[in-house]
């Protein structure tokens, strides 16, 4: 109903990516503005967060809401049976804005057609995380000073990342030269590659991960294997430890690349990395929280007095 909702960041065009990239550089800063008081942010996590739950949360406390939200499903009457549409529609009543995270693919379009009020995907399924895709934009614009053109490498589990789903279609806009490393098991799922074919985005398969293959990298992109996402456990097994990014492995690569990773990491980046000067993910995170400043004052309407 409400068509300020950000569901899917294919629905931004390059103006609107480079405008909400533009917002996010002045709450960075200036990050403590009361442009929502008196809004109430509802924060709905049916799966497990450490940042975006949280970032979101400092957004709206920085910008002088109020928060309302549960991180257990199992302690709200989902559990007793309520639909998620009966859940949406009474959220809808206490909140101005509803963060949500789901289990289920699509479930946050879903939401957003039964909400009087903006819906914000914080990643559906192994679907789309639109908001991490909004930072991690931020954060290659920060680091490389452009979108435009660059070589981006993207690892790891891409066929259930939802982050690298949601990365390659804004990309869409600024003519990457995508990598795409991944087993045989992870592979980026055909409807992204068809995507990629339909957008004029050129990419490249991998399976081996080395020093040859990144070399040319402006941005290593790694992720985390799924495990949540999997039936089978014993092809996690398989494959969890199949890539992990070494300090020396970075020697012959080029000056401005900077390592990035939505995070939480488990063992795919080895800890050598911490403190060479291209890993960038703590600083992606905290970019988070300016992102979603931005996010939640646009999905409201607001705009700040700089733009
Ligand atoms: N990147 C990300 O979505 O992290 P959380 O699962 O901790 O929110």
């Amino acid at each position: 109903m409400d068509n300020r909702s950000l569901v899917t960041i294919a629905d931004h065009s390059k103006e609107k990516i480079l405008y909400m990239i533009e917002m996010a550089k002045q709450f960075e800063k200036q990050p403590n503005r009361r442009l929502l008081e008196g809004k109430v942010i509802a924060t709905l996590f049916f799966e497990p967060s450490t940042r975006t739950r949280l970032s979101f949360e400092t957004a709206a406390n920085r910008l002088g809401a109020r928060v309302i939200g549960f991180t257990d499903p199992k302690a709200t009457s989902s559990s007793k049976g309520e639909t998620l549409k009966d859940t949406i529609i009474m959220v809808s009543s206490y909140a101005d804005v509803i963060v949500m995270r789901h289990h289920l693919e699509g479930a946050a379009r879903y939401a957003s057609e039964v909400a009087p009020v903006p819906i914000v995907n914080a990643g559906d399924g192994a679907n789309q995380h639109p908001s991490q895709t909004m930072l991690d934009l931020y954060s290659i614009y920060k680091t490389q000073g452009t979108l435009e053109n660059l070589n981006i490498h993207l690892v790891g589990d891409l066929k259930y990342g939802r982050t690298v789903h949601s990365l390659l279609m804004a990309m869409r806009h600024f003519n990457p030269t995508f990598h795409f490393i991944a087993p045989e098991e992870l592979k980026m799922p055909e409807e992204y590659k068809l995507y990629c074919k339909e957008h004029g985005i050129k990419y490249v398969e991998h399976v081996d991960f080395n020093e040859d293959i990144i070399q040319d990298a402006d941005i290593i992109y790694m992720t985390r294997v799924q495990k949540e996402r999997f039936t089978d456990l014993m092809e996690y097994e398989r494959v969890k430890n199949i890539y992990i990014l070494k300090n020396k492995m970075l020697d012959k690569t080029k000056e401005n690349l900077r390592i990035l990773h939505p995070l939480p990491r488990v063992n795919e980046i080895s800890y050598d990395v911490d403190d060479n000067p291209k890993a960038y993910y703590f600083q992606q995170a905290q970019n988070g929280l300016y992102a979603r400043e931005a996010i939640l004052c646009d999905v409201l309407g607001i705009t700040i007095n700089e733009l």
